[in-house]
């Protein structure tokens, strides 16, 4: 898959802009059109549902964007939260130093008479030893050294632009979750194990953002926190290192339910040096985008880095009261995080297939029917037969209280039918002739219509007043094979 067709596809059909286009676009920020939104807001309440409503050992929150200065210092994001980075002298770009080895680089090497080399990617110059020390840009500038760059956003709250008003927009959202264990557990007496989910905006300044949505310096995660007792054992394990294998086997399983294919998922266990600060071990589960296996999501074990912070500068206990041992306890962490512009980017891809029917090519995103923006479309066979129209525009409205439903009538049918695989509506329903009768020949119509399903483009005839229930299998957990059963072919 090449990442242009996808990016092409999202702007051509209304699922992903740049931000601010018409004034140039801002760096690394994208709107969801009308599509994305949909999409995005499907795979949000299909995580919400799995892992919160589903669950007996879960509660949900919203904590707001910009917390209290002192939850960043605590949870050492304000020490931490850096990427080394090098400015080129010449152009100014600025670059991740820990990346700049991942490209080929042009070397004028001094041990050979200034004689001019490609060097390969992570590798020093064979003659002189010497790393890259030009811009990969412009390749002429002289690189600076590393130094630490904070990834949060400052901002001010109130009138006064000072020091003492300085805060942050969140560069996680699990902190709101850590700031309000206290809260969650005084109200709602959960025992432990249990989790707290949060679904929301993240701002980080990335050094290079890219990859169209993979990078981005605005984007949404969805993080739970989910609170072990460490003195537990479970199957024999302690309890932390148990849930945490159980977290990432819940997380995949996540994604294949919802059509990723298997083989392009794997997991990745961080090396010692990998481990952020607060991490006793993190096991990524990474995709494979079109730049290469990359993240989609991480599941760490926080142990009780987080809470131990927060206590010890908010001078608050945030601890669990274990009635069996008759002792307060800090509990460790599970934390499985994952992004959902990410998730978004993976799912499109994975859906996406170019395929050849009777001599043409047919672009389909084969999405998961609960992921899919549009569940039906409806399509009048003739827009100049005011029956024809009337009828499917009574049809959208009444199946649109259950399910997104569009109505179009701005091309010939063939046209529609494509229009509808590219962005993965699972059925499209055709009001023909036959439906409304011809009053002019005398003829009745027999209320019938034509459901045709994407991925096998069959088409069955269906009388209007069953739509409902069938649509309430088909989009539930009927198959359309079960359905064909029951219902004549229509010819394709
Ligand atoms: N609370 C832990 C945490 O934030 P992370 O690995 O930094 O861990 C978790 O981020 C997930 O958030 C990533 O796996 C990725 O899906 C998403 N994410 C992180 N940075 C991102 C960015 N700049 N743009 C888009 N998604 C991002």
């Amino acid at each position: 898959m090449n990442m242009d067709v996808i990016v092409s596809l999202c702007k051509r059909r209304g699922f992903i802009f740049q931000s601010s286009e018409i004034y140039g676009g801002t760096g690394s920020c994208w709107d969801y059109g009308p599509l994305g939104v949909e999409l995005k807001n499907n795979i949000k309440r299909l995580w919400w549902r799995d892992n919160v409503q589903l669950r007996p050992d879960m509660v949900g929150l919203d904590a707001s964007i910009l917390m209290h200065p002192s939850v960043w210092k605590a949870s050492g994001h304000v020490d931490h939260f850096t990427d080394p980075m090098v400015d080129c002298r010449e152009c100014k770009r600025r670059f991740r130093a820990d990346q700049l080895d991942e490209g080929p680089w042009l070397h004028f090497c001094p041990a050979t008479k200034g004689n001019k080399f490609t060097v390969p990617a992570g590798e020093p110059c064979k003659h002189c030893g010497a790393r890259r020390t030009l811009c990969p840009e412009c390749g002429k500038g002289e690189l600076t050294a590393p130094r630490q760059f904070n990834l949060m956003f400052k901002t001010f709250m109130g009138p006064v632009e000072e020091d003492a008003a300085m805060t942050y927009l969140r560069p996680e959202t699990a902190q709101g979750i850590f700031v309000n264990f206290d809260n969650v557990l005084q109200s709602m007496r959960p025992k432990l194990p249990f989790g707290i989910a949060q679904i929301g905006k993240a701002f980080r300044n990335e050094i290079t953002p890219g990859n169209f949505i993979f990078r981005s310096r605005e984007f949404e995660q969805m993080e739970i926190e989910y609170f072990v007792n460490p003195r537990d054992r479970v199957e024999g394990r302690a309890a932390d290192e148990y849930w945490h294998d159980r977290w990432i086997d819940v997380c995949e399983a996540w994604f294949v339910r919802y059509g990723m294919a298997g083989e392009n998922l794997k997991r990745h266990e961080h090396a010692a040096d990998e481990l952020a600060h607060y991490a006793k071990r993190t096991v990524d589960i990474m995709y494979r985008f079109p730049m290469g296996w990359s993240e989609l999501m991480g599941i760490a074990n926080r142990t009780d880095f987080d809470l131990k912070q927060h206590a010890q500068t908010s001078g608050k206990s945030l601890t669990y009261f274990d009635e069996e041992r008759k002792e307060h306890i800090v509990p460790f962490v599970i934390e499985p995080s994952a992004g959902v512009d990410r998730a978004l980017l993976a799912f499109l891809l994975d859906a996406y297939r170019e395929e050849e029917v009777r001599g043409d090519k047919r672009v389909v995103l084969r999405l998961h029917r609960e992921l899919a923006p549009v569940k039906i479309a409806v399509l009048p066979l003739l827009k100049k037969r005011p029956e024809i129209v009337a009828t499917a525009g009574e049809l959208r409205a009444t199946l649109a209280r259950e399910w997104t439903t569009v109505y179009d009538d701005t091309a010939g049918i063939g046209r529609l039918y494509r229009r509808q695989d590219e962005v993965g509506t699972p059925y499209c329903i055709t009001v023909d002739v036959q439906t409304v009768g011809d009053p002019d020949k005398g003829e009745a119509g027999d209320r019938r219509v034509t459901i045709r399903e994407r991925d096998s483009m069959e088409q069955i005839r269906v009388p209007i007043p069953e739509l409902p229930a069938l649509f309430r299998e088909l989009l539930g957990e009927g198959t359309w094979a079960a359905v064909t059963a029951r219902y004549p072919r229509a010819n394709a």
